[in-house]
């Protein structure tokens, strides 16, 4: 049995938050003062997140990705990481972080063969790393990244592209690629979290993020990418990395889609843009069975709405959540 839409397309991709607090509060993502974070009862327990794995991983899912909120803020985050590399159905385990955390993991995650690690990193500079993220971390994050070179993980650094803070550096992330082989992805700034839409001029699309790169560089190749592929990749000449634009906003990859996402609090969605189609934890604390469970999946995917506009379309309000929330 597999999961697939309507559209045809297969579900073969879990981002599952692992929780929705964080250590930073990056400006796009949140307010000062931080989100309403829900009460520890409300959280997905690690068994209900393994039990929920393994029943996808049965219908076809072989890739998962563990977000948050920062996956590594959660108790006992690298004994879940090893319970999870026991599921033999899983070809890839992958991590999104914000990295001030995790310098000292390294070695264990490379042991429990995690295979690519998203490192966002919105700056190369401390002064700006302290505006952006609003916590003196840019050091410890740093470490992090250079560790992360120095071993057998696949790094992505998720650079958002924030009008008036660091468009500036998108010419030193792509250098970053010269002599490293890492991938630098730019990620258009969505507008979550009640900061309000920004004016046409201001935004930093798909577009204007590669015409600033053009008018940088003659030499750039465009590489081929894997269907379900989020970003559009190139690389330069000579560069041992490579770089790519991800079209978070303007949504132009919908037609490849191959995730549903699961929120720290077991919201299941179809979309990064739909407001949670049902709650998989109450459906499991009232007793449901793996049966039952597998069915409602099957069921859930099969009305994955055709794209993230018309997934906005039939939300109930506006798109005002934290990535914290929804599990980058
Ligand atoms: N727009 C674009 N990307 C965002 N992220 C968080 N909030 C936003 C936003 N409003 C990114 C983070 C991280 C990933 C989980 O999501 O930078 O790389
Ligand atoms: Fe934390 Fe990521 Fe949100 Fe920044 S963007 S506050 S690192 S969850």
């Amino acid at each position: 049995m597999h999961l697939t839409d309507k559209f045809g397309r297969e579900i073969t991709y879990l981002r599952l938050a692992i929780t929705d607090r964080c250590n930073l509060r990056c400006q796009y993502c949140m307010p000062a003062h931080g989100i309403d974070i829900v009460d520890r009862k409300e959280l997905l327990t690690y068994k209900e997140m393994y039990r929920i794995t393994r029943i996808l991983s049965e219908l076809g899912v072989n890739k998962v990705r563990l977000t948050g909120g920062e996956p590594f803020v959660r108790k006992d985050f690298i004994k879940f990481l090893e319970t999870l590399s026991f599921n033999d159905k899983l070809d890839q385990i992958n991590i999104t972080t914000n990295g001030a955390l995790i310098a000292k993991h390294i070695p264990k995650l490379e042991e429990l063969n995690i295979k690519a690690i998203n490192l966002s990193l919105d700056t190369l500079q401390a002064d700006r790393f302290k505006t952006i993220t609003r916590r003196n971390v840019f050091t410890e994050t740093m470490e992090t990244l250079d560790k992360l070179l120095e071993s057998s993980l696949q790094i992505k650094l998720n650079v958002v592209v924030i009008p008036g803070l660091n468009t500036d550096e998108i010419v030193d992330f792509i250098e970053l690629t010269k002599d490293k082989d890492l991938s630098v992805r730019f990620i258009e700034e969505m507008p979550f979290n009640g900061v309000g839409q920004k004016t046409d001029d201001e935004i930093w699309n798909m577009k204007k993020i590669y015409h600033e790169i053009e008018k940088n560089y003659n030499n750039i190749i465009p590489l081929k990418s894997k269907r379900s592929s989020t970003s559009q990749n190139y690389t330069l000449e000579a560069y041992k990395g490579s770089f790519g634009i991800i079209p978070a906003f303007t949504r132009t990859i919908c037609n490849d889609c191959n995730r549903i996402r699961i929120t720290a609090t077991g919201m299941f969605k179809n979309c990064l843009f739909d407001d949670g189609v049902f709650n998989i934890r109450d459906f499991m604390r009232n007793g449901a069975s793996d049966k039952e469970i597998a069915q409602l999946f099957i069921n859930t995917v099969h009305k994955k709405p055709k794209n993230g506009f018309v997934a906005e379309a039939n939300r109930r309000d506006n798109v005002s959540e934290s990535m914290s929330t929804i599990g980058g």
